[in-house]
């Protein structure tokens, strides 16, 4: 079975599209996302309307639930908390309700574990972005693969918390991978970021999309969202 696995859309429509239409991907048997469908970009309706029709699985992003009220806008930095406040006024009751209904962490059948932040303790929001936070993931869920976004960082890690600085590899070589994200990447490569997963031959890979970043920018510009927030679109940062 091939798995695409997105996170992080962050209510960004073009990168969104260009992930989904990506011919790779596009033969996938099931789509899986790991969080923040909205916050920071200015189309979350249309992101939820996609993801919930598209994607088999989704599991809740902080910023899913700054928008759904069940966490405090004090978390966010100030252009996050604008925008997620604005989401919240923009959203209607039926998408509002789905994402305050979307789960924490779900296991997925081919041994995989799908949790936005941190599996060990979702509720944390803590970031995986150290050795510690990777082995602790790593042991909690063995013999399995943790699948993570909210870092915006593309990469994978091994047993022993070593970050695996490779676009493919083998399933059994890595026990987390952070499939980096799609509306709003923070690696330095601007393009879109999605994962596959081939659960027959136990493979993954990484994948990097170029989308309309003007139309994205725009759209942020338009509804006169903070600057910073489609400023960075154009560095991946
Ligand atoms: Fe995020």
């Amino acid at each position: 079975m091939l798995l695409r696995i997105i996170s992080d859309v962050h209510g960004n429509v073009p990168a969104l599209d260009e992930v989904m239409a990506d011919s790779y991907g596009r033969q996938a048997d099931q789509t899986l996302c790991l969080g923040d469908v909205v916050g920071y970009g200015a189309d979350p309706e249309y992101c939820i309307d996609s993801v919930s029709r598209d994607c088999e699985i989704v599991v809740k992003g902080n910023h899913d639930a700054g928008v759904a009220d069940q966490l405090g806008l004090e978390y966010f930095n100030d252009p996050g908390a604008r925008a997620a406040d604005w989401s919240r006024n923009l959203l209607d009751g039926r998408r509002i309700k789905w994402l305050a209904e979307l789960p924490m962490l779900r296991e997925h059948e081919d041994g995989l574990v799908l949790c936005h932040s941190y599996p060990p303790k979702p509720e944390s929001w803590s970031y995986v972005l150290h050795s510690h936070l990777a082995k602790s993931s790593c042991q909690s869920f063995p013999g399995k693969v943790c699948l993570v976004g909210h870092t915006h960082v593309a990469i994978a890690w091994n047993e022993s918390g070593t970050p695996v600085r490779l676009d493919s590899g083998g399933l059994d070589d890595v026990c987390l991978i952070n499939v980096g994200s799609v509306g709003q990447p923070r690696d330095g490569d601007p393009r879109a970021a999605y994962l596959t997963i081939d659960t027959d031959r136990r493979t993954w890979a990484h994948h990097r999309v170029e989308y309309d970043i003007d139309a994205a920018a725009e759209r942020i510009r338009e509804e006169g969202l903070p600057e910073v927030l489609w400023k960075r679109l154009y560095v991946g940062r």
